[in-house]
C-alpha cells in the first residue's frame, strides 16, 4: 500500500516536472505580414541576446500572445521603417515560443550583435517582477534547439541587451538577475555600443511597401 502511494507520487512529481514540448507558433500562425526584406543569417551563431517587450505586457492566453507579436511587427515595420519585427523569436507566457525572424534571418535588435545572434524577446515587463517559470524554461529550450539543429554555436554565449547596448535596461533588471545564473551568461561581452556609437540606419527601407493585413 505504501509502496503503491510512494509510485503514484513519483508520477505525479514526474508528470509536473516533464520538459515541456518546445512550441514553435510560425509566423501564418500568428497572421505575421510577409517580412519586407531579408538579409541571411550564418550559422551557427556564437550569440544569443535576450530581451524584454517592456511593451506590450505580459500575455498568457495564446490569442493575446498574437496579437503581441502582431503589434511588434506594426511597430518594427510601420513606425519604425524596419523590415520586420526585429526579434528573431519572442516567447510568451502561454509557453509558447513565437517565430519572429526565425532562425535563418539577421534581425533588428542589437547593433553589432544582429548578425551574428538569435534574439530573444521575452514578452513583458519584467523590470520588478520575474516571467513565469513555464516562459522561463521555453526560453532554454528554444535556445537548446538552436544548438541541436546546428544554428547557435554549442559555445555560444547568452547576453542581456543592456550589456551590448547603453541607454537601455532591457531585459528588465528581474529578468536579467536570473539569466546571470543560465549556463552560458557572459559577464563581459567584448563588443559593446559606446555612446558615441550612432546607431546606424537598421535596414534600407526604400524599396518597402509595407501591406496592410488582412483582417
Ligand atoms: C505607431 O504609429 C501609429 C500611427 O501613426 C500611432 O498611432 C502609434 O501610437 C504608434 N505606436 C507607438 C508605440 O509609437
Ligand atoms: C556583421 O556586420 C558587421 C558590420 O556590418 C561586419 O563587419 C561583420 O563582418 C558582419 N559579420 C558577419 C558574420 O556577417
Amino acid at each position: 500500500m505504501i509502496a503503491l502511494y510512494v509510485f503514484v507520487i513519483a508520477i505525479a512529481g514526474a508528470a509536473s516536472h516533464a520538459v515541456p514540448v518546445l512550441d514553435i507558433v510560425p509566423r501564418s500562425k500568428w497572421k505575421a505580414r510577409p517580412a519586407a526584406g531579408v538579409t541571411a543569417l550564418r550559422r551557427p551563431v556564437p550569440f544569443v541576446v535576450v530581451h524584454h517587450s517592456y511593451s506590450p505586457p505580459a500575455c498568457t492566453a495564446p490569442s493575446e500572445c498574437e496579437a503581441s507579436m502582431r503589434w511588434m511587427q506594426d511597430y518594427h515595420q510601420i513606425n519604425r521603417s524596419w523590415w520586420d519585427i526585429g526579434y528573431n523569436f519572442a516567447v510568451g507566457g502561454d509557453g509558447r515560443a513565437y517565430e519572429g525572424r526565425g532562425w535563418d534571418a539577421v534581425g533588428a535588435h542589437a547593433p553589432l550583435y544582429n548578425n551574428i545572434s538569435i534574439g530573444v524577446c521575452v514578452i513583458g515587463d519584467w523590470s520588478d517582477t520575474a516571467p513565469p517559470e513555464r516562459q522561463l524554461e521555453t526560453v532554454q529550450n528554444l535556445i537548446a534547439e538552436g544548438v541541436r539543429a546546428g544554428y547557435i554555436a554549442g559555445d555560444y554565449k547568452l547576453v542581456g541587451h543592456k550589456q551590448v547596448r547603453k541607454g537601455t535596461q532591457c531585459p528588465g533588471d528581474a529578468l536579467y538577475a536570473l539569466i546571470e545564473a543560465w549556463p552560458h551568461y557572459d559577464s563581459a561581452p567584448s563588443l559593446r555600443v559606446s555612446s558615441t556609437t550612432p546607431t546606424p540606419p537598421v535596414e534600407n527601407t526604400e524599396t518597402n511597401r509595407i501591406r496592410k493585413r488582412k483582417a
